[in-house]
């Protein structure tokens, strides 16, 4: 099965693309970086990284053979495009992150379908996986999470809402020579699961999170509602079912403070208290909320991509508001760690130190 994927990698690795990635900081992928460090490349290495990281057009017969031997398999897949001796990749950049290589969108102020970004590298710093351990990871993407379980030796359930996200996880599976112990599957959180399947040890869930006002009864499942959580909280809805006794689970979150407050601590430490869990929340980068800000632009320009006639300016106020009604004064990017079968809250700061 991985008779052309398997090779590519090796050639990639031969060639000298994973040591041109591994000199950029392991913190971040960066398409400018990338982009101005290719320039200064030659040869097959110039055309191999200006094709496969910076979507590039390629002639077929200048690409390296295994490259070019890989193409079928990744039209197969959705990922790139051949007409007679041109080809190029759709959407995604095959980087490698964490020893883990990828078919993703590397980190982008629009939003992404193959989402990829620091959170994804923040997410996984903070888990470890043991060897045939059972693992579930929820909003998938591309796979990153599942793909490090794996590679560690765990065996990772993937679930990913969209068709053609769930399969570019599929081929980062069998990319990285661990399809054997990754199942995919397409859908909304454990709505694919087996109803009567095994709990897991390890649930990881790197939720979509942007804040963006929508009617009630029309809760966009790719979004995170009003208060960046409604994915999150039909995560934690679920999750004492699915995570074994001892097991631990760990999700993003964007949550919102009035001044030093945290405005969903009840909440949390409420779910935490009636479910049997310890919950640790990890508050990390800050982020404004009034109208000028990244945060209310971002879930602006997502706006004007579901309706390119709206008022960007009465969105803007729009957003805004809806942040002042809640009594936010800012947004913090957060990790929470929850333990099942043991019992505390706790919040870290880490703007405090
Ligand atoms: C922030 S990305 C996370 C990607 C990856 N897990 C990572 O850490 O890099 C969130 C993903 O969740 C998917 N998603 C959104 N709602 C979902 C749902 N209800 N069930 C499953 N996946 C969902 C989105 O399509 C998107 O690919």
């Amino acid at each position: 099965m991985n008779a052309i994927l398997r090779p590519l990698v090796t050639a990639l690795e031969e060639l000298g693309l994973a040591e041109f990635l591994a000199g950029f900081s392991a913190d971040s992928v960066d398409l400018a970086d990338w982009a101005r460090a290719v320039d200064l490349l030659d040869g097959e290495l110039r055309t191999t990284a200006g094709f496969l990281l910076l979507g590039r057009p390629a002639k077929v017969d200048g690409l390296p053979t295994a490259v070019a031997a890989a193409l079928p398999r990744l039209q197969e897949y959705g990922v790139a495009l051949q007409r007679d001796n041109e080809a190029q990749l759709v959407d995604v950049s095959l980087f490698r992150a964490q020893g883990v290589w990828l078919f993703a969108e590397p980190p982008s102020i629009f939003q992404v379908r193959h989402y990829f970004g620091p959170d994804s590298l923040a997410l996984a710093r903070r888990i470890s996986y043991r060897p045939d351990s059972r693992v579930l990871d929820l909003c998938a993407g591309p796979g990153f999470q599942g793909l490090i379980a794996a590679q560690l030796g765990a065996r990772a359930t993937l679930v990913e809402l969209l068709d053609d996200v769930a399969r570019v996880a599929a081929l980062n599976a069998e990319l990285n020579g661990v399809a054997d112990r990754i199942e995919v599957l397409a859908g909304d959180l454990y709505a694919p699961l087996a109803s009567d399947g095994r709990p897991f040890d390890r649930v990881v869930a790197n939720i979509p999170f942007l804040p963006t006002p929508t009617p009630p009864g029309q809760e966009a499942a790719e979004q995170g509602g009003e208060d960046g959580f409604s994915v999150g909280r039909r995560v934690l809805e679920g999750l004492p079912r699915q995570l074994a006794p001892h097991g631990t689970a760990h999700l993003t979150a964007l949550l919102f403070q009035a001044g030093d407050e945290l405005l969903m601590a009840k909440e949390l430490r409420d779910w935490a208290e009636t479910h049997g869990c310890a919950l640790a929340v990890s508050l990390t980068d800050e982020m404004a909320v009034d109208p000028g800000s990244d945060l209310v632009q971002t879930a602006v320009s997502d706006l004007l991509d579901a309706d390119p006639g709206a008022d960007a300016q009465a969105l803007s106020s729009e957003v805004a508001e809806m942040f002042a009604r809640r009594g936010a004064t800012r947004a913090r990017l957060s990790y929470l760690r929850i333990d099942h079968g043991v019992s505390g809250f706790r919040i870290l700061d880490h703007t405090e130190r």
